[in-house]
């Protein structure tokens, strides 16, 4: 069993992750950036950790993450504006990075943007930016040698999903419930021979298992 350190713990998709997590066996530690999520953090049976990622230095978010044998990075600034973009989803996932390397931290799961998202709606700078960010972390974590899986998921919709997914290197674009990344990130962990791929996800036809089994090579 790992212990599984995770950004973002408090979000649509951390939040359904942690549990799922938990009642695998594993240990969990949720970064919060408001003391008063501690307590939900602490319901789930999942540790909790406090610390904004635009303010934690490498150093840290190094001491934070020590201990655990893998990170998952699912924060985001969520349109909150094109600075707190760069810093959270561009800059602190360079933070995690630095990190996991500081601690022989070698798993690391990244959740990125589906490359296809609005690209036939009207051009937005805001949302392009996020687009470029997203873009530039998957580079950066693809450019090491870590243990990577950089996920991909459609436009996220705030439901548990049916538990059944198409994932794929190259797939069409959709939607996706938020459960079901959840559910798919929590099963990716139960399969560590999944390593250094890029993953889309949309809400489909296949039993999230079975989705994430196909997908060893
Ligand atoms: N929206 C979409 O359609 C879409 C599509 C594909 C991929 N994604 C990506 O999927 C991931 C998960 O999405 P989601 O819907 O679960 O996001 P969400 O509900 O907006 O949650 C974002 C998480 O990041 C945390 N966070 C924000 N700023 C932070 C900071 N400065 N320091 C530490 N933590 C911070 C939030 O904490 P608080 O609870 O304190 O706010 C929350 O836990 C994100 O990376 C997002 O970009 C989104």
């Amino acid at each position: 069993m790992s212990h599984v350190f995770v950004i973002g713990s408090t979000g649509g998709v951390g939040s359904r992750l942690i549990p799922k997590l938990i009642e695998a066996g594993h240990t969990v530690t949720g970064l919060h950036r408001k003391p008063e999520q501690a307590e939900s953090l602490h319901a789930m049976g999942s540790q909790a950790h406090l610390g904004d990622i635009i303010d934690m230095s490498v150093e840290d978010l190094a001491a934070a993450t020590k201990g655990c044998d893998l990170i998952v990075f699912s924060a985001g600034a969520a349109g909150s504006g094109p600075d707190r973009t760069t810093a959270i989803d561009g800059g602190g996932v360079i933070k995690m990075i630095d990190a996991a390397k500081a601690n022989s931290i070698t798993r690391v799961y990244l959740v990125s943007a589906f490359p296809d998202a609005r690209r036939d709606a009207e051009r937005k700078e805001g949302f392009e930016h996020y687009i470029r960010t997203k873009r530039m972390a998957d580079n950066a974590l693809a450019a090491t040698d870590l243990d990577w899986v950089i996920l991909r998921p459609a436009t996220l919709v705030t439901e548990e999903g049916s538990g059944k997914v198409n994932a794929g290197l190259a797939i069409p674009y959709g939607t996706v419930a938020r459960g079901n990344v959840a559910a798919f990130l929590a099963e990716l962990i139960e399969r560590p021979e999944i390593r250094r791929e890029i993953i889309e996800l949309t809400d489909g036809e296949v039993p999230v298992k079975e989705a994430v089994a196909g997908l060893v090579r």
